[in-house]
């Protein structure tokens, strides 16, 4: 059972305050597949600036109850302990509460020939059906038995065999799991119609770091020659900063900050937001790896944006960015084209009093500027509940923000990380 805790943030109504500097963790979506890539491995896979979140923890459950061991030498660091056995079966429960458990799927299946899962649970964005990845696994050789809750894959008795694969949409995921099966299997494999997010370029270079022979990383076809299990060098995993949380904390600081720098960032994966917030009027500080806003600002002009696959504008920044559209002059329209059910959160922003219309499950309008009036919320997931901190943060009066558990899955130590650039903020216990 998750701690229940509340934030309790007392608002700065809109008044330019905050200042310092913010310091982004480790990438959440490249680290949790690194950790998953484990089965791969003969041996011990050391990794750098993990971010310490709830989806790792959890996902490291996930992982040990198939005999993986994870050593936390100091907070950020991990060594992953992989012996010669490997189980085949995923918690029902655990892989319930995290839809990035699906990943680990490939690799267990690679590894011992078997995979046992369920349909992984998650946040509340939509559906998220498993069909691209049941797919990908026939095709690689697998047979596919449902027995009640749990699928059951089996591997044909040499193991996966490299075939051609189109995936249907660029799934993030889906790409990443079907790399990693392909890596172990039995020739080649080419997967066309590839994510192309940085994350998972990250995890592709690291495999190849440890003797996969892949090809193609960033483009949308990936090629990869099976090999043997794989053998980590020396080299620790150093895990790329969360363009996400830098986005988000970009976004903080273009509605409230005075002079807030934001380090350990790259300025390249963001080009979306940067274009979007430059173009409502935002005069930032672009460096390669830190972005600065500071001094006068001007008034805000209405944008539309349109969520996309990167490098376009990523679903994950959609609703952080809704609280900035509440503050543009005029009338702002949000497409997001990824998720079916990831404009919820809106109906809470309207309570707020931000002017907002849901069109369709799809679209929705933002009229502004609003001033946003403090109010008792419940994050839904993890984006939506930290665009109710940012809101928070900028509204008049004191926002109670319940289930911080789903913040805490995304974002390490959030509270007191915004605290030290003035954010009035408290953790406490949710009776
Ligand atoms: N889809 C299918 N069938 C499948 C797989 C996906 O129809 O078998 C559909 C989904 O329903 C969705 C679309 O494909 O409509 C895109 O989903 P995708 O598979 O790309 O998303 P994902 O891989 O499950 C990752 C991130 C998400 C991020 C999306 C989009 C991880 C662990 N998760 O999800 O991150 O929003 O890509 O960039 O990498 C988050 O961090 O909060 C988060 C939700």
């Amino acid at each position: 059972m998750d701690k229940k805790e509340k934030f309790i943030i007392t608002g700065l109504a809109g008044q330019r305050k905050l200042t310092g500097k913010l310091r982004v963790k480790g990438a959440k979506n490249a680290v949790l597949k690194v950790l998953s890539s484990a089965p791969l491995f003969l041996n011990d896979i050391k990794l750098n600036n993990v971010p310490e979140i709830g989806d790792v923890d959890c996902l490291e459950k996930i992982i040990s109850r198939c005999g993986i061991e994870f050593i936390r030498n100091k907070r950020g660091q991990r060594t992953v302990k992989v012996g010669k056995r490997v189980g085949s079966e995923i918690d029902v429960d655990l892989a319930q509460k995290m839809r990035a458990s699906i990943v680990l799927t490939g690799p267990l299946l690679a590894r011992t020939g078997r995979v046992v899962f369920p349909f992984p649970g998650g946040c509340v964005i939509g559906k998220r059906p498993i069909d691209f990845f049941l797919d990908g696994f026939s095709r690689l050789g697998a047979k596919i038995k449902k027995r009640g809750e749990v699928f059951d894959l089996i591997a044909p008795p040499n193991g996966l065999r490299g075939a051609s694969l189109f995936l249907k949409y660029p799934s993030v995921t889906n790409t990443e799991t079907l790399m990693m099966a392909a890596v172990l299997a039995d020739g080649q494999t080419i997967i066309k119609n590839c994510a192309l997010e940085p994350e998972t370029i990250s995890l592709g270079e690291f495999l190849i770091d440890s003797g996969a022979r892949i090809s193609g990383l960033g483009t949308a076809t990936i090629v990869i020659n099976g090999s043997k299990k794989l053998l980590r060098s020396k080299k620790i995993y150093q895990t790329p900063p969360d363009r996400i949380e830098a986005g988000s904390f970009l976004i903080l600081a273009a509605l409230v900050g005075k002079d807030i720098k934001i380090e350990s960032c790259r300025s390249e994966e963001l080009t979306a937001l940067l274009e979007i917030l430059q173009e409502a009027g935002l005069k930032i500080d672009i460096e390669k790896n830190s972005l600065r806003v500071s001094g006068q600002q001007s008034k805000f002009k209405a944008i539309n944006i349109k969520t996309h696959e990167y490098p376009g504008f990523p679903t994950d920044l959609q609703a952080p960015l809704a609280v900035f559209l509440t503050q543009c002059h005029g009338q702002s329209m949000i497409f997001e084209t990824i998720f079916e059910n990831r404009l919820g959160y809106l109906e809470t922003l309207h309570r707020m009093e931000a002017e907002v219309k849901i069109l369709d499950a799809h679209r929705a309008m933002i009229f502004g500027p609003n001033k946003l009036k403090a109010q008792e919320v419940e994050s839904p997931d993890l984006r939506a509940g930290l665009a109710y901190v940012l809101a928070g943060i900028i509204a008049k009066g004191k926002t109670i923000v319940h289930n911080v558990h789903y913040i805490d899955r995304g974002y390490e130590d959030i509270d007191n990380r915004l605290k030290e650039i003035g954010v009035k903020i408290e953790r406490i216990e949710d009776l």
